[in-house]
């Protein structure tokens, strides 16, 4: 039966005709079948030109990625354009919303928070007129100074992203954008990343970094990219074992891998790269005739299923790149999703939240003025505009707003004593700060980006410098608060000196409103930290073997396995600075006794504090002294296997109850190449972070 399309009336009343026709158009056919029966009428030339990109344009005035649409067929363009955090559009600065980064919208650690981030976005690409974004990022962070950790939901877990991924993927995918989760796989670092082979064993590739791919494949995403980097010696996007075994034979991928902008090194279809971007050096109509056809056809299948799947020839997409299609709701969703991952890293003396009366606060630092609010590289989106923190604290405190060009200019409102004075942190605290002021909120930055990796993790000179001497400032009622934007993770050496601290990772353009409204208590904050803080510079003792790499960075050995991040603080018996997973709030909770009956966990939780607050419920997973696989390789003493946020009232008590799947109880088994249970006691941990475990239990797995 020819399905009818509804189609609005336009003026090419030929090709709705014709669509409403073609046979691929019957939507009771399966995505799949679909694209197949499509394929079966296009000639071979144009099944070709499906399999490479035409660059973009004049330089980024035009869409990152693109291939020509098929008149004939009423086959669309394919529109791609970059990036994680939002939808860079460098021609038209500021016509789209900088949202908070992938690292950033994790430390919520909520699926609702990750869905509402990848539908927002999504949108905006679908009304820029793109039909794939190129993000998110999903690698797991191996190395604390690798300059694209902000763009990666994943955090240091494979279990953190292999959840989170999920609703993002299903949002994005919901307006009718095919996602893309990249980059696959272990681009882990950025140094030498055009040429580092990263050398890992498959067991830690299917325990440590392939997971959050896998929840983007049980997510249905479309496609994925593969990276710059060599695995085990052999390029990423040329890599048959990466590629054909493990991602589309054991993961079962259907969707199709197109390759990282100029990450093509042959005409590697048969090793399992779909697509070559941004052009044809390898991939091109002649080079393509050497293929056998039913190898073109599969890979057209593969590149056309994805956009019968979200809708993209359902609901042709008429919106052009020229529209501005950033508004004060998104700015208002932004705000929202960076309040959900502001981390309260400390509160002595319950400094925070602060009243908004009678107040008299120094704001420090020209991260309040000018706040760096994303990182840099393709995923770098430009704002139209930055509220900064100043002018926020200025309008909560009812004072008008301050100049904040100038360090030093005040403004009081007599009317309910408040009085702001802002100093861009190059000098010296005033002497009599500690007696003219109730608090100080110092405001600092630091950020990174594509292509290289950080070169240490600090906030650079003039900003330690501004730090340490206004958190050497005593005085009996003066409150020290410190607010951090970083792109991870960051030594913070001056804490013992502060009472509040707050992280907002890479926030977007609302960041102001967001953290103003942490800050004051219109918001209890209830982050998590999803990677480790050290304590210092390279604390878990990589080798230049491990990273960078030896041969000139051009080897990079996973030696340590699973024991990086957490697992690594946990086998080491050393306390990090903060730890995977933690975040307080303006309230507490209390866990009570687990019950474990077969896979179900569950304990009562209770917000036995004064305001309400949301807790995410962490269950962690051990084997200690035993031992799997052919390898006999020694288990993390605990790993993240589920989380769950609870929002509770004061006095509320939930029952928190968390399932574990076979998966999670499974290790690679590199004999049967598939999953094997880890039968045997496992040792059952529920907290409020990795190092704040408040109920133990066994379960007997079998
Ligand atoms: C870049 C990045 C990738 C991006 C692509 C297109 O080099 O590695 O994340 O999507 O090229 O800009």
């Amino acid at each position: 039966v020819a399905t009818v399309t509804n189609v609005s009336a336009n003026n090419n009343n030929n090709n709705n005709k014709n669509l409403a026709t073609d046979p691929w158009m019957n939507a009771q056919s399966s995505p799949e079948q679909r694209a197949r029966i499509l394929m079966s009428h296009m000639t071979s030339e144009e099944k070709r030109s499906m399999l490479y990109g035409t660059g973009d344009g004049e330089k980024h005035a035009n869409y990152v990625g693109n291939v020509p649409a098929i008149p004939r067929l009423n086959i669309p363009a394919l529109k791609y354009n970059d990036g994680p955090q939002g939808f860079r559009d460098n021609a038209m600065l500021g016509s789209t919303t900088a949202w908070p980064s992938g690292l950033t919208v994790a430390a919520s650690w909520d699926t609702e928070t990750m869905r509402t981030w990848g539908e927002a976005m999504g949108k905006e690409f679908f009304d820029k007129g793109a039909n794939v974004q190129l993000g998110p990022g999903v690698c797991v962070a191996r190395i604390p100074r690798n300059g694209r950790n902000f763009e990666y939901l994943s955090g240091e877990d494979p279990h953190l992203g292999y959840i989170l991924v999920q609703p993002v993927i299903n949002a994005i995918q919901g307006q009718q954008v095919v996602a893309n989760a990249k980059h696959y796989v272990n681009n882990n670092q950025e140094t030498n990343r055009h040429f580092v082979s990263e050398n890992v064993d498959e067991r830690t590739r299917f325990e440590m970094y392939y997971p959050p791919f896998k929840g983007a494949i049980e997510a249905g995403v479309g496609s994925m990219m593969c990276s710059y980097n060599k695995i085990n010696h052999i390029w990423s996007c040329e890599n048959n074992s990466t590629l054909m075994t493990d991602l589309k034979t054991r993961m079962g991928f259907k969707g199709y891998v197109m390759s990282d902008w100029g990450a093509t090194h042959s005409l590697s279809i048969e090793q399992g790269l779909d697509q070559e971007m941004p052009l044809n050096k390898s991939f091109n109509q002649e080079s393509l005739k050497t293929i056998p056809q039913y190898i073109i056809d599969d890979t057209v299948v593969r590149i056309l299923t994805p956009f019968f799947q979200v809708g993209t020839f359902d609901n042709p997409n008429p919106n052009e790149i020229s529209n501005n299609v950033t508004s004060v709701e998104h700015v208002e969703i932004a705000r929202e999703l960076s309040e959900n991952s502001t981390i309260l890293l400390k509160n002595d003396e319950e400094a925070l939240p602060l009243k908004a009366h009678n107040l008299k606060v120094a704001i420090v630092g020209t991260q309040a003025w000018n706040p760096i609010v994303h990182g840099g590289g393709s995923g770098e989106v430009v704002p139209a505009w930055v509220k900064p923190p100043l002018w926020s604290i200025c309008d909560i405190l009812g004072v008008e707003r301050i100049d904040g060009s100038t360090s030093g200019s005040s403004n009081c409102n007599a009317g309910n004593g408040n009085c702001v004075t802002y100093y861009d942190g190059t000098d010296s605290p005033p002497p009599s700060v500690s007696s003219e002021f109730d608090a100080a909120i110092l405001f600092i930055q630091t950020t990174s980006s594509e292509g290289s990796d950080r070169t240490n993790l600090t906030f650079g000179t003039s900003q330690e410098e501004m730090v340490t001497k206004w958190s050497a400032v005593e005085g009996k009622f003066f409150k020290k608060i410190l607010v951090m934007s970083t792109p991870g993770a960051v030594l913070t050496p001056w804490s013992d000196r502060l009472h509040g601290m707050l992280l907002n990772f890479m926030p977007g353009q609302a960041m102001g409103d967001a953290i103003t409204n942490v800050i004051f208590g219109e918001v209890n904050p209830s982050g998590k930290l999803p990677l480790t803080f050290p304590n210092k510079e390279n604390e878990q003792e990589m080798t230049e073997s491990q990273y960078p790499g030896l041969d000139n960075a051009g080897n990079a050995t996973y030696t340590e396995g699973f024991f990086f991040g957490y697992r690594w603080y946990d086998k080491h018996k050393v306390t990090p600075k903060y730890s995977f997973g933690h975040g307080l709030s303006y309230t507490t909770f209390s866990y009570g006794k687990l019950s474990i009956s077969g896979r179900t966990i569950s304990c009562d939780i209770t917000n036995t504090g004064e305001v309400y607050g949301s807790e995410v419920v962490q269950l962690y997973v051990g084997f200690s002294d035993q031992k799997f696989g052919s390898d006999q390789r020694e288990e993390p003493v605990k790993q993240l296997k589920g989380f769950e946020k609870y929002y509770l009232s004061p006095g509320e008590s939930i029952t928190a109850t968390l399932t574990l799947t076979d998966r999670d109880l499974s290790y690679w088994n590199v004999d049967s190449k598939s999953w094997s249970l880890k039968v045997g006691k496992a040792d059952i941990s529920v907290g409020s972070s990795s190092s704040d475990i408040r109920s133990n239990g066994v379960m007997n797995v079998q």
